[in-house]
């Protein structure tokens, strides 16, 4: 196991109603005047933010705010939030939505505390050194967001989406009601799934030995997911299952189960030049890109992934044919996410394969190699997008 170190100070507040509760935690984190950020509507429809509303005004706390950010949130959503900010003197911003409502708080955060533009850090590596605190409402299971120091944001102009990573951008407290994402159209539940599972395997492929540890947390959140996927996908109410869900999506993202190991995020990077592109749904994306990512890296290490297949897809091992059992694992994976729903090649992603070399060239690896499980080149890249053109059940 490599050294590490552990840092997840967001105070989870799980459990039905619990978002009646968000005023206290504002105060308790020193908000005075709040921002709320929220996306396109779904959290007025089900009469979520009339109820942050009350909470909010029941402790006395000020707000103003901000709705419209859209799925791949926009840069000029946080330019406003930004505007908002200072002319109101926000000192919280409380988002209230998805992980791209979460994502564009992030944003808006480290903006209002900036100088220049916010987007010099996206992208760039530039260390954040100030950032508004922010909380969180969530109400999908999905990015992780809820407790990740990250935010991906795409730029309108061009339509590049990039990320910026810090510390300062874990939220202070996220509000986690399994409840609230029963509203979720089936599709927005199997993409929040196919992001969780994407994010485990992301640390899963790795070239640290003896992670045992880790390993037998990534496998208890990927068995979690396929056993409580299709539970909520035929009755959208369970509300034990959206739970088991729910946490799911947050430790297979703050890192818990990935820590002490080497990781990946090609399939990440690779993916995102798909939803920023076309504009379609993340999970949807990594549903395409992740299992042709598996496939043209499988050589690399067999073993890891015969054990996948055989501890998380519950194939037989082939002893005579490792490769074989490998392989079964991969299609079992692809046959998953299309049987709850997902897209598995280009044409039903809304994608086009003659717009690949644009793709690998938006990705910017030049004549150089992205790092991870196994390092890729453009070519690699490209023939990855290929196999991800074409798959078939
Ligand atoms: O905008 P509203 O009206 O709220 O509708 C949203 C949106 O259309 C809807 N929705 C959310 N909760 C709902 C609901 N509809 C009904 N009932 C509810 N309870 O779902 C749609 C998708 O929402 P979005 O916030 O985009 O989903 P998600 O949480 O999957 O976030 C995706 C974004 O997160 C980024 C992705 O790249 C993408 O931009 N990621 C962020 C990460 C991070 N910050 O750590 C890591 C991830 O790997 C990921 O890249
Ligand atoms: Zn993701």
């Amino acid at each position: 196991m490599d050294n590490f170190n552990f840092y997840s100070p967001t105070e989870f507040v799980f459990g039905k109603d619990r978002e009646n509760e968000c005023g206290n935690y504002v105060k308790k984190y020193d908000g005075k005047k709040v921002l709320i950020h929220y996306g396109g509507g779904s959290v007025i429809r089900s009469g979520l933010l009339d109820r942050v509303k009350n909470s909010l005004d029941s402790c006395g706390i000020e707000y103003v705010e901000l709705g419209g950010v859209k799925p791949n949130p926009r840069d000029t959503k946080i330019y406003e939030g930004i505007e908002l900010c200072r002319k109101e003197n926000v000192d919280f911003i409380l988002s209230v939505g998805g992980g791209s409502c979460i994502d564009s708080a992030k944003g808006i955060a480290i903006g209002a505390l900036y100088d220049g533009d916010f987007w010099d850090f996206y992208g760039t590596g530039k260390n954040v050194e100030k950032a508004l605190p922010i909380g969180t409402v969530l109400t999908i299971a999905a990015a992780g967001s809820e407790g990740s120091g990250a935010s991906v944001v795409t730029k309108e102009d061009g339509m590049l989406k990039r990320d910026v990573g810090s510390d300062l951008l874990r939220p202070r407290f996220s509000i986690l009601n399994p409840a609230l994402t029963c509203t979720l159209p089936a599709y927005q539940t199997a993409c929040g799934t196919t992001d969780i599972m994407a994010h485990v395997f992301e640390r899963y492929f790795t070239n640290t030995n003896e992670v045992e540890i880790t390993d037998r947390l990534c496998e208890a959140v990927l068995l979690t997911m396929i056993k409580e996927t299709p539970r909520v996908l035929e009755n959208p109410d369970n509300y034990e299952a959206r739970a088991n869900i729910m946490w799911a999506g947050t430790v297979a993202h703050n890192d818990i189960v990935g820590v002490g190991r080497s990781q990946d995020w090609n399939s990440h990077g690779i993916e995102h030049e798909l939803s920023g592109l076309y504009d379609c749904a993340h999970g949807a994306g990594l549903a395409v890109i992740m299992p042709a990512w598996m496939e043209y890296v499988m050589n690399h290490n067999i073993m890891r992934f015969a054990q996948m297949a055989v501890r998380i897809w519950g194939i037989p091992m082939n002893f005579e044919n490792p490769e074989y059992t490998a392989k079964a694992g991969i299609t079992a994976f692809r046959r998953f996410l299309h049987d709850i729903g997902m897209p598995i090649n280009f044409e039903e992603l809304g994608a086009k394969e003659e717009d690949i070399p644009m793709l690998v060239k938006n990705l910017g690896i030049g004549s150089g190699k992205r790092s991870g499980f196994v390092e890729l080149d453009a070519n690699d890249v490209t023939e990855i997008y290929k196999i991800a053109a074409h798959a078939q059940i």
